[in-house]
This record gives C-alpha cells, structure tokens and sequence, in this order.
C-alpha cells in the first residue's frame, strides 16, 4: 500500500504541475486526457492493478484511487471554470488547432474596371456624382425629354413600383438631378445598378451596372466627346481594340451615337456574341438635347454638353474576354479566383 501511495502522491505532483501550465481549453483538455485518459491513463492504471491484487488489499486500493480520480476531476473543473471566467482574451486562442487557409480576399472584377474608369475620369477633371436606384418617372424618363409613349416606359422594359415611381432604367436620371442643382460648367460621371425587365441571357441582365457621363460648357462639341471616348477605350483596353462611331437614336441627345468595338471573341469576323456582325456595341452617347438643358434650368442657346452611358459589365466583359455576363454575378469562387 505503500507504492500506492507513492505513486498517488507522484500523479498529484505531475498533475498540479501540468495544470499550473495550462493556459487554454485545448490544454486542459490534454491534461485530462493525460491523466484520466481511459486506455493509458495514470488512473486507470492504477485501478487496471486492482484485479492483480489479493482480495483483502482491493476495498482500500479501490477507495484510494478512486479519492485520487474525484480530485482530479474537482480540479480540472475548476480549472475549466477559471478559464471561462478569465478577461484574458488571448486564453481563447486555441493554438494547439491546426491552421488553415484562408484565402484572400480580392476586388470582384466589375469594381476593378469601375476603380480605373472613375481614375480615368478623375484626371480628367470628373467628379463622381450619386442619385437614387427607385426614381420618379420625372427623372428616369420626362425631363430626358422620354415621352410617355416612348417604348421604355413599356411595362415590359420598366420595374414601375406601387407607389408609381419606377427602379431606374438607366444612370441619365443623375444627369438630370445634377444639371438641375448645379450650374455648368460640370464634368461628372455617375456610376450606378440599373434595372430592366429582361430576359436575362448571355449579353443582358436585368440588374445591371451602367456609368453615365456629363460634361457641359459652353464650347462642348461632338469631337470633345470622340476625344475622351477615345482616350477611355484606350485605357481600358489599350491601343489594339479597334472603334466606330454609328449615328444612333435616344431621344435626350441630338446627334445621338453609338460607340461600337470590334467583337474580341471573333476579331471580327462575326460569332454568337456579337450576333455574326463583327462588332459590340460598347458606349450609346451624344450631344445633350436643348430640350434636356432647358428642363433642367439653363439656356441651351448658351451651355451645351454631351452624355454617354456606359454598360459596365459589357466592359468588365470585354476586358476580361469573359463570353457570359451572368458569370460576373453567380459568386463562383473558380471564376472569381481568376481575377
Ligand atoms: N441612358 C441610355 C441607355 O440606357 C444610354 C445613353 C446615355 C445614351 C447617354 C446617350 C447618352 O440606353
């Protein structure tokens, strides 16, 4: 009994020793197993013995260790609580975890083009300006001289709300609500989502991002316009996408134009994504229409500017030769890993 004894007052020492060292749970958790670990543990050791042991000696060897088990179990337990009570927060770092990756995280390629336009823009002397996603119909489509019977205010093409507001159509209103509290000259540019009921297919999406730009004074003239469209496709792309200009129709500009480049994808020679033509309509732009001007408060005999409205994604598109724009939405960390 004495060995017992010995060997009792043995396991207390390495215990205490042990669980004045213990800083975490996850240590705790190793001295308990250390100790009252159900296949090698010094407890259960001792109690294993027991069988081995002439029958008179088994009630007092029995009692002793089991003595010596409710200790330790007293004591871990307040070890434990003492853990939990502490305010020391580098005791709930576990360190024993294994470590895992953890990616980093990136900008989505749709914020990296609109960093670099809004840095183009910039140095030309744009400021950014903001407006409202839900719109009055004032903004989104009268004061851009839209008439009522004009095909995008159809149901089909516009989110109209209960309240008989719509979701904007496009970033034009912020042409308006900034020409009409301030006074030019002004060069903004207007980043922004648009919506529109859309079959939502490869090219088209019914949350979309546009970028309208606005520059009035009072000598602006269409090669002021070609020039900084010109200089932006150049940034964006360098100098090897060639570009058109093709007279188009939207009725808040007058001469209204397309910028179109030639398809990325087939070099021009025609496929599915620019629907055999050879070239992708890239910026819808033009000379601000006098009667836009005039709603908004000024004299179109004395200011006038131009307008273009920028699809985002078609140049996140472009850029990156991705062939589906729903890619840029779905979240899907193969693709997003790319960027
Ligand atoms: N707002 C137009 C659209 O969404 C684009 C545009 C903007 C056209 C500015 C000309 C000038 O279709």
């Amino acid at each position: 009994m004495n060995e017992l004894n010995d060997q009792i007052n043995q396991i207390k020492n390495q215990f205490f020793d042990q669980l004045q060292e213990t800083r975490t749970e996850a240590e705790l958790f190793q001295v308990e197993k250390n100790f009252l670990g159900k296949k090698s543990g010094p407890v259960t050791q001792l109690l294993k013995k027991l069988s081995e042991l002439p029958p008179e000696e088994r009630p007092k060897w029995g009692q002793s260790v089991n003595e010596l088990k409710k200790l330790l179990e007293l004591e871990l337990a307040q070890k434990r609580q003492n853990l939990v009570n502490t305010d020391e927060p580098q005791l709930w770092w576990d360190y024993t975890l294994d470590k895992f990756a953890v990616g980093r995280g990136h900008w989505h390629p749709i914020s990296l083009v609109l960093k670099d336009m809004v840095n183009f823009f910039a140095s030309m002397g744009f400021e950014v300006a903001q407006g409202p996603e839900v719109e009055t119909e004032f903004y989104n489509f009268d004061a851009l001289n839209i008439p009522s019977n004009h095909p995008a205010r159809d149901v089909w093409d516009t989110f109209y709300l209960k309240t008989g507001e719509v979701l904007r159509t496009h970033t034009s209103s912020v042409q308006i609500r900034t020409l009409m509290q301030r006074t030019p000259p002004l060069r903004v540019i207007s980043p922004g989502r648009c919506f529109r009921y859309e079959e939502v297919d490869a090219t088209h999406l019914a949350v979309f991002n546009q970028m309208e730009g606005l520059m009035i004074d009072k000598n602006i003239c269409l090669s002021d316009l070609k020039g900084i469209l010109h200089k932006a496709i150049e940034f964006i792309f360098g100098n090897s996408l060639k570009t058109r200009f093709r007279p188009a129709f939207y009725p808040f500009v007058e001469p209204g134009l397309d910028l179109d480049c030639q398809c990325i994808f087939c070099g021009g020679s025609g496929c599915s994504v620019c629907k055999q033509t050879g070239w992708i309509e890239l910026i819808p732009c033009g000379m601000v229409h006098p009667n836009v001007i005039r709603n908004c408060g000024h004299d179109p005999e004395v200011y006038r500017g131009f307008a273009f409205g920028m699809g985002f994604d078609r140049i996140v598109m472009l850029r990156y030769g991705i062939n589906d724009m729903r890619l840029l939405y779905k979240g899907d960390l193969n693709v997003l890993s790319q960027f």
